[in-house]
């Protein structure tokens, strides 16, 4: 499994406990920045990850930023991106079980590390359960392709 990861500074703290966790499975891990305390933008880094799972040079996105709204919206914004923004476990493995979640998106500011990594792991090992979901999930595909042009 490959995971990219990206976040804006609010959200590099995070992030780097996120990438320590990861490394120590051994999971192949690309990170798209940013890469210091400076001040910058979430929906650039919202972009690279999107681009690596649209592109699937990665399995799956996780972002972090401040609230971990604005980059979700960002990466929603990629047809065929599914960011889903979780503050809990049920989120986490409901937003893959039933919506195919692609990316997981973080809010820094308001989980604290131990909540996060607990919502990393259940992301990562919650199955898309297809089905009736599918069927869901296609609508929103139709959503995308009508209004992108
Ligand atoms: C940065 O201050 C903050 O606005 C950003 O990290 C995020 O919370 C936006 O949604």
């Amino acid at each position: 499994m490959r995971i990219a990861l990206g976040s804006d500074h609010a959200g590099l703290e995070l992030k780097k406990e996120i990438i320590k966790h990861l490394e120590k499975k051994g999971i192949e891990l690309e990170d798209c920045g940013t890469y210091s305390m400076e001040s910058c933008d979430y929906a650039d880094f919202a972009e690279k990850v999107a681009e690596q799972v649209v592109s699937k040079k990665s399995d799956y996105g996780i972002l972090v930023c401040g609230t971990g709204i604005g980059i979700s919206i960002a990466a929603n914004k990629v047809p065929g991106i599914r960011a889903a923004l979780c503050g809990d476990t049920f989120s986490a493995h409901a937003c893959r079980e039933h919506n195919d979640a692609n990316i997981l998106s973080l809010g820094a500011r308001v989980v604290g590390v131990g909540v996060a990594l607990d919502i990393v792991e259940t992301f990562l090992n919650a199955k898309f359960e297809g089905d009736r979901h599918q069927r869901r999930i296609n609508k929103i595909s139709a959503i995308e392709e009508k209004y992108t042009k």
